[in-house]
């Protein structure tokens, strides 16, 4: 009888990243001065102390061109080596071409195909499935999967709900083929709800309604959240489905050396943490430095834990994340070259 799940050909290797930052930082304390708002609410309530923010009109790709080019210089791969790229984001440098064509041109990747993926704050697991899928197929041996944001583009600045929440950054990371017995991706899990899609998104981005001055003035060009609500469902889900994955892959909270999660909210992670019995210890946290990033912030906190030693070749790895969609999703794997 053949096995439930067939062994691939190959298994998907997350081989190396390398991030982009814009270079001014926003704290708190800035934001007070513009706002009815204070550092200690921001930090009680969200963990945040501060933020990086692009400058007017710059675009993605001025993140994701140096996120690209330092994680294939860590990798040792020509960007002419790549057979596809895959950007996650919900802030393409306009709607038309896609960022990762931008990307694709601007790197040399001469024999790549390219597409992004809008997938909020789970962006950067669906990119990432997205291009173990390609791996495990054999159709491709190595993708560059980007997740970043301008997030600073659709926020209202005199929003306090908001604009206290978010940032800009973009990571990437290599994936490459690899031997089907050795490191790389091994357990994706991968959710969507729907129905509460109004409660966190932003109205005036499509063809629903589009940019008319009218719309524009009622300000549906920005970012809108029901906080408590997503927050209510974020820390139900993450830990849902972090139990999961390792429930279907046989893990202990013992067999985890990192949880990597969506950094919304330390509220959020804190709780995610505990319901699956990993200690903090073993969690990524940046969210103080770097805020929420949507479809970076995984890469950003993979690329902080390999730069402070505890992601290393062999690393146990657990990534979860949880945004607007619904969407939700966790991937398990080994870190490292085979
Ligand atoms: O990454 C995508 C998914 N997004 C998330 O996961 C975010 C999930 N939500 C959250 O993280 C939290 O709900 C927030 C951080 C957004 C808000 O925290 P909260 O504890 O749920 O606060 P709240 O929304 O209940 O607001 C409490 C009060 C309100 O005032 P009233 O109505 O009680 O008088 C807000 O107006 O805090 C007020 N408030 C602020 N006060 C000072 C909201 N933002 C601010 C602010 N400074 N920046």
């Amino acid at each position: 009888m053949p096995p439930l799940t067939p062994m691939p050909v190959a298994r998907a290797q997350v081989v190396a990243v390398g991030t982009a930052l814009p270079e001014r930082r926003v704290s708190n304390a800035e934001l007070a001065c513009r706002l009815d708002t204070t550092d200690e609410w921001i930090v009680s309530r969200t963990g945040i102390r501060e933020r990086r923010v692009c400058e007017p009109g710059q675009g993605l790709i001025t993140l994701a061109e140096p996120a690209a080019r330092r994680c294939l210089e860590r990798a040792g791969v020509a960007a002419s080596d790549i057979d596809g790229i895959i950007v996650a984001t919900i802030t393409p440098d306009m709607v038309m071409p896609a960022t990762a064509n931008l990307l694709q041109h601007r790197i040399g990747a001469t024999r790549a195909w390219a597409f992004d993926v809008a997938n909020a704050c789970n962006g950067f697991v669906a990119a990432l499935a997205n291009a173990t899928m390609w791996i495990e197929s054999g159709r491709a041996k190595r993708i560059l999967v980007l997740g970043g944001d301008v997030m600073s583009s659709l926020i209202d600045w005199k929003d306090r709900n908001t604009c206290v929440l978010f940032g800009d950054g973009c990571g990437a990371v290599l994936v490459e083929a690899g031997p089907a017995d050795g490191p790389g991706v091994v357990g994706i899990e991968m959710h969507s709800d729907g129905g509460p899609a109004a409660e966190l998104c932003v109205p005036c981005s499509g063809s629903a309604i589009p940019a008319t001055p009218e719309a524009l003035a009622r300000g549906q060009h920005f970012l809108k959240q029901n906080g408590k609500m997503i927050f209510t469902h974020a820390v139900r889900r993450m830990a849902e489905i972090a139990a999961s994955v390792m429930r279907s892959n046989g893990l202990t909270a013992a067999d985890i050396d990192l949880v990597v999660p969506h950094q919304a909210n330390l509220r959020i992670i804190q709780p995610t943490a505990e319901r699956i019995g990993v200690p903090m210890s073993k969690v990524v946290v940046n969210l103080d430095r770097l805020g929420n990033t949507t479809a970076a912030t995984i890469p950003l906190a993979l690329a902080d834990a390999e730069a402070d030693g505890r992601l290393v070749a062999g690393s146990r790895v657990l990534l979860v994340a949880f945004g607007g969609g619904l969407t939700w999703g966790a991937v398990y794997l080994t870190w490292g070259r085979s």
